[in-house]
């Protein structure tokens, strides 16, 4: 066997699947496959071949061999939902909130989505594409491998087709797989009345987002205050006639109608769900819609958590995403989610590996390639440090167990 990079001894080769499953649902959400003492070789930027050590094939050649004794091999995160093209923090939002403002109330005094969308407006292409390179070179190293990157903060189309193009730069000049969605429907800007907006976005935006080909899909923020379920179908269906599938923002602040809305339009995930029931939860288990929950957004907001626990014993499918954005989740930290997702909705390290890795990898429609370790599949991977077990990674939380990042089948440094 020759191949570019051999990896032995690893005492752990986590979520090894010989075929690509379907989302994983209910109880098997908890069924984390795992090779004790295994290898993993690749080649040409691919998931060559794996095995148990004793069977490894005695005429190996490999350009470089890393030996991973003590450690464990995970497939990349695939982080579904961000919002990582951004102008500026805003710590200064975040001070008011300790202060006791809400996060409705620093959006009605022109912070917020607004705030970002006025930096966002001021600064060039580049500049934004070298502010946002950053932090796509961040989650690299925090053992991202795929990323979905919103629009919203532009809120013009100029300055929304800037964003986009900026995302696609970012998936074209880095080795991360990036798929971009517009959320034009975001907020409404500053003096412009909301029907107005609405009539632009539809008749000037998503023809030319399409047009350029900028965005894979369509997203709103289905909110109290910002898009109603009926406007938020009108903006999505329109999407659709150009291509562009659904993502939904819902249910993060209020009981807003956003997964009824999700699950009406065909979405492919609604995200957030801070605030469903009973009612949310029986219509997503007649749906193919995957239920994404963004812990960093609920535990910055002080929120509730998502009701993971009645979804999953309900048999519903999950995702868990970052939602890196500087409002609401000024982190894309993709180990830190999960343990949040252990610690504060109940999660097993399996439900959440699998919850960040191949469920993710489905709500972007990129199962085949991504989410797990599978011959064929491209070639990202991160080698812990020496670790106890998998559960030590949302244990020690807010360290960084990771100590090697291949992305496309090379090293990085
Ligand atoms: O997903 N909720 C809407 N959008 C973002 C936050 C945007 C912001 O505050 O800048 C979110 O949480
Ligand atoms: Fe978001």
């Amino acid at each position: 066997m020759v191949c570019d990079i051999l990896i032995t001894n690893i005492k752990g080769l986590v979520q090894v699947r010989e075929s690509t499953p379907l989302p994983l649902k209910g109880k098997a959400m908890d069924e984390l496959p795992v090779l004790k003492n295994a290898w993993l070789a690749i080649k040409d930027e691919i998931i060559f071949d794996y095995g148990l050590m004793p069977d490894l094939p005695g005429n190996c050649s490999a350009t470089q061999t890393i030996d991973a004794a003590h450690r464990f091999v995970f497939p990349s995160f695939v982080d579904s939902h961000t919002h990582l093209v951004f102008a500026a923090s805003r710590e200064e939002e975040f001070v008011m909130k300790i202060k006791g403002a809400s996060y409705e109330q620093i959006a009605a005094s022109g912070g917020g989505i607004l705030n970002s969308a006025k930096k966002l407006q001021q600064i060039s292409e580049d500049e934004l594409f070298e502010r946002s390179l950053v932090r796509a070179k961040e989650i690299i190293q925090s053992g991202t491998g795929v990323v979905e990157i919103k629009s919203g903060y532009g809120l013009t189309t100029a300055d929304e087709l800037k964003m986009l193009r900026v995302a696609r730069r970012i998936g074209k000049e880095t080795p991360l797989t990036v798929r971009t969605t517009f959320l034009g429907a975001h907020a409404v800007p500053k003096e412009v009345k909301k029907q107005d907006y609405i009539k632009q976005i539809i008749e000037e935006m998503i023809p030319a987002v399409a047009e350029e080909n900028l965005a894979d899909y369509i997203d709103v923020f289905c909110e109290q205050g910002f898009f109603s379920p009926e406007e938020t179908e009108q903006i999505v269906e329109r999407g659709k006639t150009f291509g562009l599938k659904p993502r939904i923002h819902a249910n993060q602040l209020h009981r807003s109608g956003g997964v009824q809305a999700g699950v009406k339009t065909g979405a492919l995930s609604v995200d957030h769900l801070e605030n469903i029931g009973e009612e949310e939860i029986e219509l997503l288990k007649n749906s193919t819609v995957m239920p994404t929950a963004l812990p960093g957004a609920a535990f910055f907001l002080g929120l509730p958590f998502p009701p993971a626990r009645n979804m999953i014993d309900a048999g519903l499918p999950l995702a868990i995403a970052s939602d890196y954005n500087p409002g609401s989740a000024p982190s894309g930290n993709m180990s830190l989610m999960v343990a949040l997702a252990c610690i504060k909705m109940k999660m097993t390290p399996e439900e959440v590996i699998n919850a960040a890795t191949i469920n993710t990898a489905c709500a972007l429609e990129l199962q085949q390639a991504h989410g797990s370790i599978t011959k064929g599949k491209t070639a990202n991977i991160f080698i812990t440090k020496p670790i106890p077990s998998i559960a030590f990674l949302p244990y020690a939380f807010g360290s960084n167990v990771i100590d090697t990042v291949i992305l496309r089948g090379k090293v990085k440094p």
